[in-house]
Formats: C-alpha cells, sequence, structure tokens
C-alpha cells in the first residue's frame, strides 16, 4: 500500500482500495467546487468550538490562518489535490494537517463529513440561487423592454400552430415575462429552502460536545437551525426544489427557444437572429442557424434528467446518511451550470434579434383571423353566435375558393351571406380593430397591453428589492 494511498479514516483498515475503485468513490471531481464553502464551514466551526472551550484559542487561531493559506492556494489553482482524498472535504482537511499539525487534526471534533457536506452543498445553493433569480430579472428585463419597443407590432396568434387570432408581439413577449415571473419565485424559495444550518449535527445523532448550533449558524449567514440531527444530514429536499425550479425555468426557455426557431426560418421570417448568436454550416454556405436555440431545447432534456435522477436517488432511501448521497451534486451542479448559460443565451438572442414587424403584419393579415370578429359583429346585432359561425364559414368558404382574404371581399358578397351586415362590417374586419376590440382584462388591445406592461414593470422592480434584500 503506498503512502499517498493511505486515505484519513485509514487506521481502521489494512488494505487499500483498488485505484478504479477509489475513482468509483470519490466525489473530488465534482465537490471541489464546494472549496470556498468548505473553509467558510470549518472556519465557523472552529471559532464555536474555541468559543465553547472544546479547543484553544491558539488552535483556532492556527485552524484560521492554516485555512487562509489553503483557500489562497486554491484561489490560484495551485492547491495540490491528491488521488488518495474522496472529497473535499478530505482534501482540505488533509492540507491543513500537514501546515498546522495537531491544530489541524483537532477541527474534526464533533463534526462528521455528513453534516459539513451537507451545510457545504446549501452555502452553494443559497448562493447560485440567487445568482440564477438575478439572471432571471435580467432576461425578464429584456422582454419587457422588446414589448416596449415594439407596442404597436400585430403578429398572428396560434391554437395548434395553425393562425387564430392576431395579437401584439408585445403581448406574446410579456406572457414569458410571466413565465420568469413565476420562476424568479420559484428559484428564491428554492434558495430559502437551502437557508438552514445542519452544522453541528455530526454523523447522525448529535454530539456529547457543548456545541453552540447557533453561532455557526449565524456565522454563516443561515436564518435558522435545522432542529432535528437525522434530518439535517440526509435531507435533499432543497437540493430537489433547485432542481425542479432550474426544470421549469429550462421548460419556459425550451419553448421560447421554439418560437425563436420558427419565427427566424425563412416560412415565418418574424426576426432575425443576430449573427453573434447564429452559427453558419461547414458545407451550405448559405445556412444561418439558431444553435443555441437548438441547444437549449435539447439541454432541457438533461435537466428533466437531473430532477428525476435525484428523486430516484432519494426514493426509498433510510436515515440518516447513505452513500447514495453523494450523488446528489452531479446533477444539482448541472442543473445550475445549464441554467447559467442558458439563460445568458437566451438573454443575448433577445436583445440582439430584429424584429421583422413587416412580415408579422403580413402574417397577421392571412389565415382568416378576423373570421371571429365578424361572427361577433352578427351576434352584437342579434345575430344567434351559431348562425354568425355558420354564416362567416360560408364567407370563409368564397374568400378562399377566390383566393383572396376575408378584408377582400366586398361588402356585396358580405350581404349575400347576411343581410346584417353594412359598411361598419369592414371596419370591424381591419386587423388593427380586431386587435383592439379584445379589451377583456389580459386581452391583447393596445390600451390592456399598457397597463399589463405597467404591471410587468412594477413587479420587476418589486422583484429587484426582493433580491437586493440580501
Ligand atoms: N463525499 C461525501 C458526499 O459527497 C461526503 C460525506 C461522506 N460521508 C460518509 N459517511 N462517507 O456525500
Amino acid at each position: 500500500m503506498s503512502e499517498k494511498n493511505v486515505a484519513l479514516w485509514g487506521g481502521r483498515f489494512e488494505g487499500a482500495p483498488e485505484e478504479a475503485l477509489q475513482a468509483f468513490g470519490a466525489s473530488l471531481p465534482v465537490d471541489r467546487r464546494l472549496w470556498e464553502q468548505d473553509i467558510a464551514g470549518s472556519r465557523a466551526h472552529a471559532h464555536m468550538l474555541a468559543k465553547q472551550g472544546i479547543i484553544s484559542s491558539e488552535d483556532a487561531a492556527a485552524i484560521d490562518a492554516g485555512l487562509g493559506t489553503i483557500a489562497a492556494a486554491l484561489e490560484a489553482g495551485e492547491f495540490e489535490f491528491s488521488l488518495a482524498d474522496e472529497d473535499i472535504h478530505m482534501s482540505i482537511e488533509r492540507a491543513l494537517t500537514k501546515l498546522v499539525g495537531d491544530a489541524g487534526r483537532r477541527l474534526h471534533t464533533a463534526r462528521s463529513r455528513n453534516d459539513q457536506v451537507a451545510t457545504d452543498t446549501r452555502l452553494y445553493v443559497r448562493q447560485q440561487a440567487q445568482a440564477l433569480a438575478r439572471q432571471l430579472l435580467d432576461v425578464r428585463g429584456t422582454l419587457i423592454r422588446l414589448a416596449q419597443d415594439n407596442a404597436a407590432v400585430i403578429m398572428p396568434g396560434y391554437t395548434h400552430l395553425q393562425k387564430a387570432q392576431p395579437v401584439l408581439f408585445a403581448h406574446h413577449m410579456l406572457a414569458y415575462s410571466w413565465m420568469l415571473t413565476r420562476d424568479f419565485s420559484r428559484m428564491l424559495a428554492a434558495r430559502d429552502a437551502a437557508d438552514s444550518s445542519p452544522l453541528g449535527a455530526a454523523a447522525l445523532a448529535g454530539t456529547g460536545h457543548p456545541l453552540d448550533r447557533a453561532q455557526t449558524a449565524a456565522e454563516l449567514g443561515f436564518a435558522s437551525v435545522i432542529p432535528n440531527s437525522l434530518d439535517a444530514v440526509s435531507d435533499r429536499d432543497f437540493l430537489l426544489d433547485l432542481i425542479y425550479a432550474c426544470t421549469v425555468t429550462m421548460v419556459h426557455l425550451s419553448r421560447l427557444c421554439e418560437e425563436l426557431i420558427l419565427w427566424s426560418s425563412d416560412e415565418f421570417g418574424f426576426i432575425t437572429l443576430s449573427d453573434a448568436l447564429s452559427t453558419g454550416s461547414s458545407i451550405m454556405p448559405q445556412k444561418k442557424n439558431p444553435d443555441f436555440a437548438e441547444l437549449v431545447r435539447g439541454k432541457t432534456g438533461r435537466v428533466i434528467g437531473d430532477l428525476v435522477g435525484l428523486l430516484t436517488v432519494l426514493k426509498g432511501l433510510p436515515l440518516a446518511y447513505n452513500k447514495d448521497l453523494q450523488e446528489d451534486k452531479e446533477g444539482a451542479f448541472d442543473a445550475i451550470d445549464t441554467l447559467r448559460l442558458s439563460l445568458v443565451a437566451v438573454e443575448g438572442m433577445l436583445a440582439t434579434m430584429t424584429v421583422n414587424a413587416e412580415a408579422m403584419r403580413a402574417g397577421a393579415q392571412g389565415g382568416f383571423m378576423a373570421a371571429t370578429d365578424l361572427a361577433d359583429f352578427l351576434a352584437a346585432r342579434g345575430v344567434p353566435f351559431r348562425d354568425a359561425h355558420e354564416v362567416v364559414g360560408r364567407l370563409v368558404l368564397v374568400a378562399e375558393k377566390s383566393g383572396r382574404t376575408l378584408e377582400e371581399l366586398t361588402l356585396e358578397e358580405l350581404r349575400t351571406a347576411s343581410p346584417v351586415f353594412d359598411e361598419e362590417a369592414l371596419e370591424a374586419l381591419k386587423i388593427e380593430n380586431v386587435v383592439a376590440r379584445r379589451t377583456s382584462t389580459g386581452g391583447t388591445a393596445p390600451v390592456r397591453v399598457a397597463e399589463q406592461l405597467a404591471l410587468a414593470v412594477e413587479s420587476l422592480e418589486a422583484d429587484k428589492n426582493l433580491l437586493s434584500v440580501r
């Protein structure tokens, strides 16, 4: 057994695990990113141990200084990781002991990696959820700006991906801003779910040492102390909450990206993505592909997998810590990283795309989208809606057979279908009027969309304030 393969828990063991299995058992490649949180947690623990008289203040000072040196090495990328270390917790403890001797060996008093890893992960999630929430605000801001800058642009609204009724482009953008508003709330809820301290639970049952868990929680900025030591070391709900928040956001981004892909196609031509956020083809010189939108759509599948993966790890897991729990971080970190870059990509595409108002308007002109309005016109003059529906259906057929839009029919033709039609019916058919008529609350009429925009701005400002509280 070579020296470098002796693990910290080596005392009880006579043989070293095979090297391949050592890699299998390790989480270091995944959890090394938790080094800042691990050092903060160790410092808080050492301060508390000293204050409680469990270790001397000299030892605590030596630990503090040693951790400072280690943090600097990690920061500079000069820290030497050893194959024998299962995880970041062992790596740092080993380095500390090498630096400060026995003081380092006292740090782990009344602590287990079980409460340590839960503490580190919670600190990390709290910080990352906050950062993702901030990014969500940026994307909402961009959607709102698009709505403001294109207030009068009319586009076809769809159901079944068939043209249904004209809507304001601003209305469509704001629909996504509301989706991201809910995502923001979910993200903050995930942040707050992580905001409770497991430190001091030790391995599972607490400890006989006179700990002050409130002190370590306060030093680490946790809002509270987890009241049950078993729950403290085995709860990963905060990770489920986080991945769920990431997943729903990815699903929303994926829907938006699907529209960007469609809209940027030659067939739609509603938008033009900027060159910087498109890619060319290696064989077809004319191509400009919406790769980033497609990647966001594709990566959504992986993030959904991250959620299902952790749910499956947790299902049927007995209390308290089980090594299965080491599998909690890879998917969670993947979800965080994927969402972070997806938000950057989507924000970039939205901020730099060209809105082709003409093409949207032209698209809104066809497709007989004023048909409902024509039927409403008759209904408003006393024709039962079902009869009106039939009359307009016949008119659509007339228009379709002669290759015209409803707007291009003459008043005579309308009156042949129903004598109730008059000059005003022609007015009602105009696309601006079709849109302007939808004045119900939440509707697409410019007056309602202006109100909605004000609400969206208000909620964005409120959420900005909410975020800056911490
Ligand atoms: N590497 C472990 C993890 O990520 C740390 C906790 C290990 N605890 C234990 N009892 N083996 O979960």
